[in-house]
């Protein structure tokens, strides 16, 4: 595939498009007209992006592109034929969450997320590990604990040396922390401080840095996307645990928003900047865009601005060198659950059909991509 192949086929559909637009006016049946006409530059839109999908053009941006995947739909084959084709990194979803990796004090559960990673593997996708700490999906054993302080250290050092250590080269980011501070900038109230204490948080990333030294560490976190009281704060903690030469290499905004309250582009800008000043690595690490349903046509086409402006910020931010959503289709997705009355927040619709989201981030990556041959060329 090359760079005139790929302007061929986009400079055909721009001309058939042009002609449409000029023919239509001097028909009759317009409407019928239209509806073969969208429908044909539909057909040849969808094969262009067959030929160069999200992770070609990806990479010729120099970014990794991606989404969590959940070990339960991989039986699901459109499910899985859009994933391989579309993406270039992948999140365990929920699989390497202490609750589901690490049931009971003996127990260690491996298969949901070895079924990922082989998967991603196969397909030369990168993984990213989710997430190692955090004050969510614990299991009973470590939310009614009764250590002491030396002992809480021993369950937490040994979790992370047994889960980073089993992937030891095949992982490569961890969110080692996630959601350590809260709305107002403190460091949040979880069973970690309580009964770790504040040191907790250096603690888990020179424990995953021992396990595994190749892989990026990162610290995750929602609502830390613009210059805030709580972007703020993680700022400052990270600024801190570099100054201790604790080993972190990036931050990850999750970026959940809802289309009700977008973010801010340059606003988001300036916040990648100051971490990305530090020497840290950014990554958009779980972008959905919410809408109240049923979502109209006019508000995919608002959806779609949002997910493209997020992907020009990270492609003009040196430092950020992932864009990763949280799923990519619409049939499943943690939105419904998580904010009833809203949904429809991802780039691709239940039926595994691309909507203006997709077009939109493809338009981006195609339109900034450095057409320089690669060996998969
Ligand atoms: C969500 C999963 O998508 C759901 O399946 C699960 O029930 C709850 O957690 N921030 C995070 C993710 O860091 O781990 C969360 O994932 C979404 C919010």
């Amino acid at each position: 595939m090359n760079l005139g192949f790929i302007y061929g086929l986009v400079s055909g559909f721009i001309i058939m498009a042009i002609v449409s637009a000029i023919t239509v006016k001097n028909l009759g049946d317009e409407k019928e007209f239209l509806r073969k006409e969208v429908d044909f530059l539909k057909n040849t839109l969808n094969r262009i992006t067959r030929v160069a999908p999200l992770r070609y053009l990806a990479d010729k941006n120099g970014i990794l592109i991606g989404t969590c995947v959940s070990s339960s739909h991989l039986t699901d084959r459109d499910y899985v034929e859009t994933l391989i084709r579309e993406f270039s990194v992948v999140t365990t979803e929920n699989e390497l969450k202490f609750e589901i990796v690490h049931p009971s004090p003996n127990t260690y559960v491996f298969e949901p997320a070895d079924r990922i990673i082989s998967l991603a593997e196969a397909n030369g996708m990168r993984v990213r590990g989710h997430t190692l700490v955090w004050h969510a999906q614990l299991p009973p054993w470590i939310v009614n604990g009764n250590f002491t302080k030396e002992e809480w250290k021993k369950v937490l050092r040994e979790h992370i040396l047994t889960v980073v250590g089993r992937y030891r080269g095949r992982i490569w980011a961890w969110d080692v922390v996630n959601e350590a501070v809260d709305d107002t900038g403190s460091l949040r109230d979880t069973v970690w401080l309580k009964n770790i204490g504040p040191e907790y948080i250096e603690l888990a990333f020179r424990w995953a840095h021992e396990a595994d030294p190749g892989a990026l560490l990162f610290y995750n976190d929602y609502g830390i996307e613009e210059v805030n009281a709580k972007s703020d704060a993680v700022y400052r903690l990270i600024k801190e645990l570099l100054k201790r030469n604790v080993p972190i290499h990036g931050v990850g905004f999750q970026m959940h928003v809802s289309l009700d309250n977008p973010p801010n582009p340059q606003k988001v800008a300036e916040n990648i900047k100051r971490f990305t000043d530090l020497g840290l690595q950014v990554h958009i690490t779980e972008m959905d865009v919410r809408i109240k349903l049923p979502a109209t046509e006019d508000e995919l086409i608002r959806q779609a601005q949002v997910y493209k402006e997020i992907l020009e910020v990270c492609l003009n931010s040196k430092n950020c060198t992932a864009f990763v959503m949280w799923g990519f289709t619409d049939k499943y997705s943690w939105i419904p659950y998580a904010f009833p009355g809203y949904g429809a927040a991802l780039i691709f619709d239940e039926n595994y059909l691309p909507k203006p989201a997709y077009y939109a981030l493809w338009e981006t990556l195609f339109s900034k991509a450095i057409w320089t041959p690669t060996s998969s060329d």
